[in-house]
């Protein structure tokens, strides 16, 4: 019996990991058992449940229930609750997926007991070590046995940190698979109703990373680097839970609440922000997936940073970094009402069928390669 632990814990890793465990399913083995553990990372309703109902993923056989703290905190919580889990479960192979906290701490919880770790997702860099995410790449990539990922240049990065070839597979984006099937269920999100949500006359704005939302000064920045865009079109804005306490604390509630055509939501599930992003002029934001879902999407996509670990998304998609620089931004928006913007095209392997391959590389590859150990 191959048992393996499939970790996840932030919203992120639920769109990951839908596709990665029907691919398991339908492999339809007997000698295999897989276990879903969420670490409680995410624990809102709107950044986790939502996201299970949506996706059509099951009820996690554990949950850690470690919750938020500081990176160091949280990242020891993981770390500590995942390597009592492992110690009881025994698994032969912990399947982690994107960057997050919980992707590092439990990879280091597993290659510390010297079980096998896959990470999903692997090889992106954006060269920005203040970024949380780039160190959590950069630890778990090195402790993973099996490192998937999306693109060859991805493969490349992990070759010239000395990664070796054995261990890289080029399988494609998981995340497109969980986009392609679910595109046509897409559904206006309930409780918009007010909204203006006229196909093509809008734009969605996402925000979450530290950099742009900790401090006053720099949350104050990106509201006044939309402003072009707010003058052209009205924008959606489903709030993380982290923007909306930062904007408060900044005391800048107030003046959020005040620009007319920013409307803004609790957080929305995976169909609605997905028919949102579809139906959208534009998106602006500081996610890594979303650059890679309007890639596939053909919607132009204005990161509201100044690196990205997806520069394929810049160089065959519809991704532009304009940074919190509002000349930029207003360049970007005459770009697309011009209708000057590339259309992009899909890169290789985003067609929906990673996660066959990523399972058939588990199940057939590289059990074969235990079962000879
Ligand atoms: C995490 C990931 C980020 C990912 C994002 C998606 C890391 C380092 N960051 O960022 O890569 O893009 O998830 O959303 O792992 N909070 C709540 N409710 C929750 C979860 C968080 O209110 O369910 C608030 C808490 O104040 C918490 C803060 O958000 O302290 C940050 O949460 P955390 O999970 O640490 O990081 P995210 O910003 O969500």
């Amino acid at each position: 019996m191959l048992r393996i632990c499939c970790v996840v814990g932030a919203r992120p890793n639920f769109v990951k990991i839908a596709p990665i465990l029907r691919a398991f399913e339908q492999a339809c083995r007997p000698d295999i058992a897989v276990k879903l553990v969420h670490t409680g990372q995410h624990y809102d309703p709107g950044l986790s449940d939502l996201f299970f109902t949506d996706l059509e993923i099951r009820s996690p056989d554990l949950h850690l229930g470690v919750g938020s703290g500081t990176h160091g905190e949280q990242t020891a919580r993981v770390l500590s609750a995942a390597e009592r889990m492992f110690l009881t479960e025994r698994p032969d192979l912990v399947l982690v997926v994107g960057d997050v906290n919980s992707t590092l701490a439990s990879a280091l919880a597993a290659a510390k007991l010297l079980i096998p770790v896959a990470h999903v997702e692997a090889g992106l860099r954006s060269r920005d070590r203040t970024m949380p995410e780039e160190l959590n790449r950069i630890v778990t990539d090195n402790l993973s046995d099996l490192c998937f990922t999306h693109c060859l240049e991805a493969s490349e990065n992990l070759l010239r940190e000395g990664v070796e070839p054995e261990r890289i597979w080029f399988v494609g984006n998981v995340m497109i698979d969980s986009l392609l099937r679910y595109r046509s269920n897409a559904r206006r999100p309930e409780g918009l109703d007010g909204l203006p949500l006229t196909e093509r006359a809008y734009a969605v704005l996402t925000l979450h990373r530290p950099s742009n939302v900790d401090q006053r000064e720099d949350a104050l920045t990106v509201l006044r680097a939309i402003e072009p865009v707010l003058a052209e079109m009205p924008i959606v804005f489903p709030m993380h839970p982290r923007s909306r306490t930062k904007f408060e604390q900044h005391g800048l509630g107030g003046m959020i609440s005040g620009l007319g055509r920013l409307h803004l939501t609790d957080p929305l599930g995976y169909l609605g922000f997905l028919y949102l992003m579809d139906h959208a002029r534009l998106v602006m934001t500081d996610s890594g997936g979303i650059q890679e879902e309007t890639t596939v999407l053909g919607v132009p996509c204005l990161t509201l940073r100044t690196s990205t670990e997806r520069p394929i998304t810049i160089r065959q998609g519809t991704n532009r970094l304009v940074g919190l620089d509002r000349d930029a931004i207003a360049v970007a928006l005459d770009d697309v009402l011009a209708d000057r913007w590339p259309r992009g095209q899909i890169p290789s392997l985003w067609d929906g069928q990673t996660a066959g391959r990523i399972a058939s590389v588990i199940l057939d590859d590289w059990a074969s390669t235990l079962e000879s150990r």
